[in-house]
């Protein structure tokens, strides 16, 4: 039984190396076979390009690595985005741990970085079939705005904004223009 109290979280330090890193992303992700993931096969040198001015924060319980979140300025444009944007990336949490609010924790931790840093989007990106990461984020006040088909991976991908200290766009317009580039995407692929 996991007690919540004694999670700590934190930015990444050097008590962390990056096979601990590896060896989380490929535990995390080992359970949805249906989902494409670039991220298990990533190096320590792509990881640190793509955190590149960003960082990461860990979730450790008894200085066991339970968890992590990256997030990295991006120069994304997008109907969406206002203000400077951020990419939430690497979110991952060991199945054993899972469900005791951490990738929540890790995204107020995320957050509160980017708006620190006078971002005022943040996004995150997943496979549109992948309900533990869709619903993660919209429990923390995401919202799904898009849906793209990148050629290197199988499946079709949804976009969710978290707006950080201005005003969200109407849920309606998000919803309609989420229906307006699924319907595009899914004829354009076809
Ligand atoms: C997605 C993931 C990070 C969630 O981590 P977590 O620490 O278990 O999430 P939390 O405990 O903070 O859950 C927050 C909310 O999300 C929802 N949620 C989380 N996992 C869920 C699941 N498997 N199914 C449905 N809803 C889920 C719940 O509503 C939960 O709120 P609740 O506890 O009040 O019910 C974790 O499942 C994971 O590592 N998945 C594999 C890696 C991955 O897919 N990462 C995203 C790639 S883009």
């Amino acid at each position: 039984m996991i007690e919540r109290e004694k999670i700590v979280y934190r930015e990444l330090d050097e008590t962390i190396d990056f096979e601990q890193i590896h060896e989380l992303l490929v535990a995390a992700h080992a359970g949805n076979e249906a989902v494409d993931f670039d991220t298990t096969n990533v190096s320590k040198e792509e990881f640190l390009k793509k955190m590149g001015e960003g960082t990461v924060f860990t979730a450790t319980y008894e200085d066991r690595l339970a968890g992590i979140m990256m997030v990295a300025p991006t120069k994304k444009k997008g109907w969406y985005v206002k203000g400077g944007c951020a990419d939430l990336r690497f979110i991952a949490v060991y199945p054993e741990f899972a469900g005791n609010g951490i990738a929540s924790r890790l995204i107020s931790c995320c957050l509160g970085w980017a708006g620190d840093h006078g971002i005022k989007t943040a996004v995150w990106t997943t496979a549109y079939n992948n309900a533990a990461a869709i619903a993660t984020a919209v429990k923390n006040g995401f919202i799904i705005v898009d849906y793209m088909k990148f050629r290197s991976v199988r499946h079709p991908s949804v976009r969710m904004a978290r707006w950080i200290g201005v005003k969200p766009p109407a849920a309606a317009i998000c919803k309609a223009y989420y229906l307006f580039k699924r319907t595009y995407t899914s004829i354009r692929s076809k």
